[in-house]
């Protein structure tokens, strides 16, 4: 497909998330770097969205270790035992934080951060490969439809591995 979103005239995010996945499906079809497709998605969804941060952290070792990502400079590592990554990663379960401030062991790579989504991105064997972090820097800025939303995305990253 043409490297260009086209993206709906509309501030309601279920119908952006609606027209978004099946173009990150086009973009992704046939290419099996999972570096450049990581990184296009989250573009993607930086550019649809305009949120604070998009990136992942993918489980290397005994670890969370920085990947594709777009927005300010992050932690490079994080334990499964620290952060709503960690605690995404661990729980095997979607994790949306209205205030980060009352995430007991919130992570704050950036004090502009105010209110998270994070969603476990599986493995085809059902293990956590990595997570998707979503940060705004709005409190309360997430849903249940950016939950779901993502966690199709997050299904679509699963037939990519
Ligand atoms: N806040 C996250 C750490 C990652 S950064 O926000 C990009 C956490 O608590 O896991």
């Amino acid at each position: 497909m043409a490297e260009t979103l086209i993206l709906p005239q509309t501030t309601e995010r279920q119908e952006i998330y609606d027209s978004l996945l099946p173009q990150l499906q086009a973009l992704t079809e046939g290419e099996p770097d999972l570096t450049a497709n990581l990184a296009n998605i989250a573009a993607a969804l930086k550019e649809a969205f305009g949120f604070f941060w998009v990136g992942f952290y993918l489980k290397k070792g005994n670890q969370l270790v920085l990947g594709p990502f777009q927005g300010p400079i992050a932690c490079t590592r994080i334990h499964f035992d620290k952060g709503v990554c960690g605690a995404s990663y661990s729980r095997k379960e979607t994790i949306l934080v209205p205030d980060v401030e009352q995430f007991p062991g919130h992570i704050a790579c950036s004090s502009s951060s105010k209110s998270e989504v994070v969603v476990p991105v599986f493995d085809p064997a059902g293990e956590v490969a990595m997570v998707l972090d979503v940060d705004s820097d709005r409190l309360d800025d997430f849903s249940e439809v950016d939950a779901r939303s993502l966690e199709q995305i997050a299904a679509l990253i699963t037939t990519l591995l």
